[in-house]
């Protein structure tokens, strides 16, 4: 994780205020069990919002999977055996620095806490009363400042259960903390069953839990969330050309979605940074409301899975490559671990990601005496495509034909939404807030000459168009990418 910058809470993030606020009212995120006054950093999306992430790793699969050659997909089992992550490190190694403060009891992760170099005179208050002491660890509790702190506590970050109905210690099994394990452990399944040839890559999204001490900022950090993640094997020699590669390729993916480049950027790993199985990394940063801070992990893992899972399974796991020669045979024929390059994304957090980058206010101007709200939502993420709006509620000639004109497009796969309800001016409004980058509204006009008018999101310009034009005007609109 990238810096040490305090950050909790909504309260001086008016920003990210206004975002948690759209995402209620509009349906995108709500809090998890809301009526039993939720669960700690538990959500859960929305109409809206389960769209708008369905989208982005529909996206992220797209470009990862379905359009290369040297990538493909599994779709593996959430609790694996507990010896994967035995072998992993993680039953071992998988935990943060817990620490809890004796003056206001606040709990919090050290490496987390602001940082206030050794021998500095501090101030905080206890009781009511204002003390003064010499900070000792290198940093103070990031609610109150005090430097009277428990000492710190290794907190494995995996969530356990029983597996079965005896809860024994022989039954304990854990709840992946990363996607990552099943792909090292399926190498040579995969590999074999599609025959692929060094380098090649398999990737998997889906749910990963981390009993996360510090919780912050809405869906950045969560304990349950969605990964995207790949596992790009390579010949050893290859991996650095590979990092560098990878670090491109999914810079550009964001880029290549709208967000804006200026609110980008990659960030190598210090060497005291790097985690146990990473020879180098890249943080994929996003400039979100507290500063830079972790969108994505681009990390060199080495041969160090592989040679865990082999090790501790007693399973080879080597690759055969027929045409390599064997430096002590001489011969042709050499079996090797190959190194692995990781882009690992976070799904719930790139949607908070492009959220933040959408939102957008306008004042009111002349000619337009209301202000508004936009998502400008790259139209393939956007959560409708398109809304059917016909002007006038009670005239059945135009809600028919505005409901045969929504069927057109849910025939051609493209999400389109029927809204009658309100003034056109609101229901726009609604649209924008929304991010759907189209409304079609249905008018007197076009039970004449089956035309309607395209409401464009971002300039709100208006056009007339064949009603017939309709489907084909929108698609070539969605998936023309950006760059393009
Ligand atoms: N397999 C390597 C791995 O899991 P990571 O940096 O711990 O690396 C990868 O996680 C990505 O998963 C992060 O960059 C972030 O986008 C996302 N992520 C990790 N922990 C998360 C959490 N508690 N809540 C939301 N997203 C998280």
């Amino acid at each position: 994780m990238s810096d040490k910058k305090k950050k909790r809470g909504t309260e001086d993030l008016p920003l990210l205020q206004k975002i948690v606020a759209l995402c209620k009212r509009r349906g995108f995120v709500f809090p998890s069990s809301e009526i039993y006054g939720g669960l700690r950093s538990a959500y859960d999306y929305g109409p809206l919002g389960v769209e708008l992430k369905r989208n982005v790793m529909a996206e992220w699969w797209r470009s990862t999977v379905h359009e290369r050659e040297d990538v493909v997909g599994i779709d593996a089992s959430i609790i694996m055996s507990p010896r994967v992550w035995e072998a992993s490190g993680h039953v071992g190694g998988f935990s943060d620095p817990l620490v809890d403060c004796k003056t206001c009891k606040a709990r919090f992760r050290a490496d987390k806490a602001p940082a206030v170099a050794p021998g500095t005179e501090v101030t905080y208050r206890s009781q009511g009363k204002t003390i003064k002491g010499i900070a000792t660890r290198g940093y103070v509790c990031p609610e109150c400042g005090s430097i009277d702190l428990s000492e710190e506590r290794a907190f494995n970050l995996m969530f356990k259960t029983h597996y079965g109905p005896i809860e024994s210690d022989d039954a304990i099994v854990y709840l992946r903390p990363e996607t990552a394990q099943a792909m090292f452990v399926n190498f040579l399944n995969v590999q074999q069953t599609y025959r692929l040839r060094l380098p090649f890559g398999i990737a998997q999204q889906g749910k990963s839990f981390r009993n996360e001490i510090t919780v912050e900022h809405f869906i950045f950090r969560s304990c349950e969330f969605e990964q995207m993640e790949m596992e790009f094997f390579c010949e050893p020699e290859t991996s650095d050309t590979w990092l560098e590669y990878w670090r491109t390729e999914r810079l550009n993916w964001y880029i290549n979605l709208g967000c804006r480049e200026e609110n980008l950027r990659t960030r190598p790993h210090e060497k005291d940074e790097l985690a146990h199985y990473s020879k180098a990394c890249y943080d994929i940063e996003y400039r979100y409301p507290w500063g830079w801070d972790e969108l994505e992990g681009v990390a060199n893992r080495t041969d160090y899975d592989l040679g865990r899972h082999q090790a501790a399974s007693g399973k080879k796991l080597a690759y055969f490559d027929p045409q390599k020669i064997n430096p002590e045979t001489g011969k042709p024929g050499l079996r090797f671990l190959p190194h692995v390059i990781e882009p690992a994304a976070g799904a719930t957090r790139a949607v908070l990601m492009f959220l933040l980058d959408a939102y957008d206010e306008e004042p009111p101007s002349e000619g337009r005496k209301d202000g508004r709200v936009v998502l400008r939502l790259d139209p393939r993420l956007a959560p409708i495509k398109v809304a059917v709006l016909p002007l006038v509620k009670k005239d059945t000639e135009l809600t028919g034909k505005a409901r045969d004109i929504v069927k057109t497009f849910w025939s051609s796969s493209i999400n389109a939404f029927y809204d009658e309800k309100d003034a056109i001016g609101r229901r726009y409004a609604r649209q924008d807030e929304a991010g759907t980058p189209f409304c079609l509204t249905v008018d007197g006009q076009t039970k004449t000459d089956d035309t309607v008018t395209i409401r464009y999101r971002d300039d709100m310009r208006q056009e007339r168009i064949k009603v017939a034009e309709a489907v084909e005007i929108v698609k070539e609109k969605v998936t023309a990418s950006r760059r393009s």
